[in-house]
């Protein structure tokens, strides 16, 4: 299955070490949305995106990438990394999918070290996060998205 992982990790790269777990798993393009690159997303048989939460949400960045360049009805799946508070979590990219016809095949998360603003003060929260038992269930979510797409259970 050939896949790309659209991402914004800008914080501590919680979310890139996530997506590098689970690139270790087959074919996996990481495409970091505020680079300009030549992407035809249309050539993957699925998409994820990816993002840390800012403001209780997925990075707007990435919103406004797969709204542009998501093509309508491709397999999407979804991977976000929070410090404690997740608030909406991928909703906006899921309403997104809906409106494009897109079947939505998951959805990852887990913690990761964030020291933004007060959080600074006491040396962040999350601390150690992602660590090895997330990156294994991040992979682990991967492998099965991935052999559920194969026995055809899935879009
Ligand atoms: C500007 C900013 C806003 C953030 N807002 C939230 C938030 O609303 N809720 C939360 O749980 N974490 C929040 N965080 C923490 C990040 O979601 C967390 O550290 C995440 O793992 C960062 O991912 P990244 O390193 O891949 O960018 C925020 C961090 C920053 C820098």
């Amino acid at each position: 299955m050939k896949t790309a992982i659209c991402y914004y990790s800008r914080h501590h790269g919680n979310t890139r070490k996530v997506l590098d777990a689970m690139a270790q798993e087959g074919s996996v393009d990481l495409i970091d949305v505020t680079t300009r690159q030549a992407v035809r997303l249309e050539d993957y048989d699925c998409l994820g995106f990816a993002s840390g939460i800012y403001g209780f949400a997925f990075h707007k960045v990435v919103v406004d990438f797969a709204q542009q360049y998501l093509p309508a009805g491709k397999p999407v799946f979804f991977v976000y990394t929070y410090g404690g508070a997740k608030g909406t979590g991928a909703k906006a990219m899921v309403t997104l999918a809906q409106e494009k016809g897109c079947p939505v095949l998951g959805e990852f998360s887990c913690k990761g070290y964030d020291t933004f603003g007060p959080f600074q003060m006491v040396g962040g929260i999350a601390k150690g996060h992602p660590d090895a038992q997330d990156l294994e269930k991040a992979r682990q979510f991967y492998r099965q998205l991935c052999s559920r797409r194969q026995e055809g259970t899935q879009p």
